[in-house]
């Protein structure tokens, strides 16, 4: 509908006004139900431009769309300085209700389109534990893909993991010198990590150990049997380690193209910027990229020879691009990395490779502790993301044996794994995402707040409801029967979901999706504090129960984009 109304007044006020070009204006869905379901604001952007009073333009405005809103079951009303706010009538309210009652969790779903998107995501890095840092590409990405799939979009969802760069030199080398077999088997990933800390350490100082390092990482360039072996064995640890954390999240990336996988592409990606004189040379040989504007340099080869992960990056964007043809290529990435996306984008559009406007860092504050720092240990040691986990579910426990301790032991469990995981998931989603978040327990699983229990106690409550009951809403309702303020609110409500999801995933904000269903549990709340169901007269109270019902609905749908489950009963 939101996108109807824009489309209606533009073509009126284009006509009316004899405007070729209408300047941009907006349909926004407004806070207070009193301002309407839709509220334009044209009047007071043509306002300007015509140098007339507002409300005279609204007026004008309103006049010639009132065909087109009858014909749309719409109701208009104008408020100063000049807004016209469109409230969608009963009936159309009721085509709603039906809409939801037939496609259940399909409601707001679109049909396939044939534009494909790759969204690259939790791309973490082998040899190191999974972190808190690769928590929020890992949740915020998965959800894009949640709602680009709903949309309709052909999406291609994978990872970039990072397991090649000279790096692995140094891990190599180590290895060879201290490697212990025994510790490796009991905990590789911990082990690496100190390998390689110690490692890097020393070298500090220590020319020899720099040169060991370089040395190893080219005999691994070149194929060495040995070498490759090692890195294999890295490789394979971690990925099982990967695993683990995504089967915590109930998550599962079906693409993976490692940085390693794009290796035979490097040298073509060299040749072509010296070909087509974009990498210039720098310093001992070295190659880099200049740009006409005042972004820094870019190292494209070292003077060794080496590539680096900006070379990676090019060969990557070449091969997705050729290969998939997408129409945007999303890549989900802490802000950290924003002066080297605009530099690798920047590259590679004068390559030749990708339009800017295609490619999207969608980027993310930080994760902080309550006192304002990294969080981290309190060595300033990275906490590993299954740890932080398994506290979730620890913590969702205590809180499901608080609110029903009569479930069986089993059950208590599923819940508190959905409960704790939800709750550490919304969290993320539910800020905006370029700010840095600090990571709060209480927030996170306080029942009352906004928080992801608070939404799916909401469901399971209303699944509550129903039960005792004892009918099955029919949704075969009179709309009429609904017309009490809350009722209204609430149906009013469930009209914005489509809209929501869809201005979520087009500005990569998943926080509006996660916002939208606070509002609903909220708006069901008041809608039990003032309208009685299971004692109501038969018909109001099928009807009260298909409403909530459709609420729940609703509600399922949309935690389920944020990759979060619900529960019947908690
Ligand atoms: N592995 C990188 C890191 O953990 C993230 C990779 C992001 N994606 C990319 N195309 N560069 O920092």
């Amino acid at each position: 509908m939101q996108s109807q109304i824009k489309q209606a007044v533009k073509e009126t006020v284009s006509k009316k006004f004899g405007l070729k070009n209408v300047p941009d204006f907006s349909v926004d869905i407004p806070e207070k139900s009193e301002h309407g379901d839709y509220a334009c604001n044209i009047a007071m952007v043509l306002a300007r431009t015509l140098k007339k009073n507002p409300l005279e333009i609204a007026r004008i405005v309103d006049m010639e769309l009132e065909n087109w809103n009858l014909k749309n079951g719409l109701k208009t009303e104008i408020a100063p300085p000049g807004f016209i706010n469109f409230f969608v009538d009963t009936k159309s309210l009721g085509l709603v209700l039906k809409e939801i009652i037939k496609k259940k969790e399909k409601f707001g779903s679109a049909a396939k389109k044939k534009e494909t998107v790759i969204i690259e995501y939790s791309s973490p890095n082998i040899a190191k534990p999974m972190g808190v840092h690769h928590l929020r590409t890992t949740i915020i990405g998965q959800t894009l893909v949640n709602m680009y799939n709903f949309l309709g979009y052909k999406v291609l969802a994978m990872s970039f993991p990072g397991d090649w760069g000279t790096q692995f030199g140094s891990l190599i080398a180590a290895y060879k010198k201290w490697g212990d077999a025994k510790k490796f088997k009991i905990s590789p990933v911990k082990e690496m990590l100190n390998l390689y800390v110690r490692f890097s350490h020393l070298a500090e100082s220590d020319e020899t150990l720099q040169e060991e390092a370089r040395l190893e990482f080219r005999k691994l360039e070149q194929g060495n049997k040995e070498n490759r072996k090692i890195w294999n064995l890295f490789r394979k640890e971690s990925f099982k380690d990967f695993d683990r954390v995504y089967k915590k999240l109930n998550i599962k990336i079906p693409l993976v193209f490692a940085e390693s996988f794009f290796e035979p592409y490097l040298k073509e990606i060299i040749t072509d910027a010296v070909n087509k004189k974009i990498a210039e040379q720098g310093e001992n040989g070295s190659l880099v990229i200049k740009f006409k504007d005042d972004t820094p340099p870019l190292l494209l080869q070292k003077s060794d020879g080496a590539t680096l992960y900006a070379t990676r990056d090019l060969a990557q964007m070449k091969y997705r691009v050729n290969k998939w043809h997408p129409s945007k290529i999303i890549i989900v990435v802490a802000n950290q990395q924003t002066l080297y996306f605009s530099q690798v984008f920047k590259t590679a559009e004068m390559l030749g490779y990708a339009k800017k406007e295609n490619l999207e860092h969608v980027k993310f504050g930080m994760v902080l502790d309550s006192t304002g720092k990294k969080f981290a240990t309190r060595e300033g040691k990275l906490i590993p993301l299954t740890d932080v986990l398994d506290e979730a579910i620890l913590r969702a426990r205590k809180v499901v044996e608080k609110l029903n301790s009569k479930l069986s032991t089993k059950e208590k469990d599923r819940v508190a794994n959905i409960i704790g995981i939800g709750a550490v998931k919304f969290f993320d989603l539910s800020q905006n995402r370029l700010s840095d978040i600090v990571f709060d327990w209480d927030k996170m699983l306080n029942l009352k707040g906004a928080s992801a229990p608070y939404v799916q106690y909401s469901y399971a409550r209303i699944k509550r409801v129903i039960k005792k009951s004892k009918i099955k809403p029919s949704g075969k309702i009179k709309i009429e029967l609904l017309k009490e303020v809350e009722e209204l609110n609430l149906l009013r409500h469930l009209l914005h979901f489509p809209e929501v999801i869809e201005y979520s995933a087009l500005k990569y904000e998943p926080n509006h999706l996660a916002e939208y269903l606070l509002r609903l549990a909220e708006k069901i709340n008041n809608f039990y504090e003032k309208v009685q169901v299971i004692s109501a007269e038969k018909e109001i109270k099928n009807a009260r129960l298909t409403l909530i019902n459709s609420a729940a609905t609703i509600i399922k749908s949309g935690m389920n984009l944020l990759g979060i489950e619900v529960v019947e009963q908690m």
